[in-house]
């Protein structure tokens, strides 16, 4: 279906060709909107295209950092950069976080200390705990991205959830901030499209980085999203999705009610701080024996020192609610100290 609508559309043979270095400009353009529905104010010159956040997070790394350089993120932190990190050499802290998110005070703490170049951070729907970055803490971020001339990556992926959310740090900071507007969690994750707002001092140094790394991102993602977007259908996946999410956010908050969980109505993960006597690993495997996937906690941590004992359930990876309540039944079990009875041991 998606290769008959691009037979279709616009100069399909155009877009066979290598896209031009900034990428098609109604491509941006359609960056422009998804960034702007957002609460932004985008201007096409400095979008760039990404085969996805995880693409757009290494670009951006490679372009603002060199092998031993310091990058922070949040004590715990989406493992993609995690994993970039090691790959490019660069050394990375956590910084300390509450339920408002990050702590301004430790982040200052470490730019006085040490060399710190780079601050990636979830501000909206942070994963793995669901925390929104307060407004004041907004601003303390910003305020001290000025004060240490401090580059800010904000991962936006979750952000198209929200119905009212706080400006945006590329909004309180827009010199400092790369804005990642990823499309996979809210539209599709097949796609591999995201944009990435740039700050326009790191525009050319970013747009190199994409040439000598990539030479471009395909034309045929962004065709189907442009289609997508024109036809409504960009609008309604994320209401559905949406309702979706509140729903076994939900089921999964009713059925461990009795648990520590930290989560938002509309976030796609429920942070469970285990009972005192419980590891999260020991945790995992028994879950895992028992046929259900959760991440621990160490997957997160950026340092294994300082690794809280919990988990993150993801349920909207379930195929249907009815798997999903079957699922958590057998967490709710486990927690409950039942035996497990697995392949293994029977
Ligand atoms: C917080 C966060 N950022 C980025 C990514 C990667 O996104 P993409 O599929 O756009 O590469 C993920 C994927 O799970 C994520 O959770």
């Amino acid at each position: 279906l998606a290769l008959k609508i691009l037979a279709k559309r616009h100069d399909i043979r155009a877009l066979l060709r290598y896209p031009p270095a900034e990428g098609w400009s109604h491509h941006r353009l359609d960056g422009v909107q998804w960034i702007n529905t957002m609460g932004l104010k985008a201007e096409p010159e400095s979008v760039v295209l990404a085969a996805g956040a995880q693409q757009g997070l290494s670009l951006i790394l490679s372009a603002m950092t060199k092998p031993g350089d310091l990058i922070m993120t949040e004590a715990l932190t989406y493992p993609g950069v995690k994993a970039i990190a090691e790959f490019l050499n660069l050394k990375i802290l956590g910084i300390a976080m509450d339920q408002e998110g990050i702590l301004p005070e430790d982040l200052e703490a470490v730019c006085r200390r040490r060399k710190a170049k780079v601050l990636f951070c979830m501000p909206d729907l942070h994963n793995p705990t669901s925390v929104i970055l307060s407004l004041k803490r907004r601003e303390a971020l910003a305020s001290l991205a000025r004060r240490y001339d401090l580059l800010i990556i904000e991962d936006a992926i979750h952000r198209p959830f929200l119905d009212d959310p706080l400006p945006t740090l590329a909004q309180l900071a827009p010199e400092h901030t790369f804005f990642l507007a990823s499309v996979s969690k809210s539209v599709a994750a097949g796609l591999r499209i995201a944009f990435i707002l740039a700050p326009a001092l790191n525009l050319g140094r970013l747009r190199q980085a994409v040439a000598a790394l990539t030479l471009y991102s395909s034309s045929l993602p962004f065709e189907i999203f442009s289609f997508w977007i024109e036809h409504g259908i960009v609008e309604s996946t994320i209401r559905e999705r949406k309702s979706e999410i509140e729903k076994r956010n939900k089921l999964t908050r009713k059925i461990l009610a009795k648990q520590m969980l930290q989560t938002h109505p509309r976030s796609n993960f429920l942070w469970l701080t285990l009972p005192p006597e419980m590891k999260c690993s020991r945790f995992t495997l028994d879950a895992y024996r028992s046929g259900v996937i959760v991440s621990p906690a160490d997957v997160f941590a950026v340092d294994d020192k300082q690794c809280p004992e919990a988990v993150r359930i993801c349920p909207g990876a379930a195929q249907d609610q009815a798997v999903l309540q079957k699922g958590l039944k057998i967490i709710e079990g486990i927690l409950a100290g039942k035996k497990i009875i697995s392949a293994e041991t029977v």
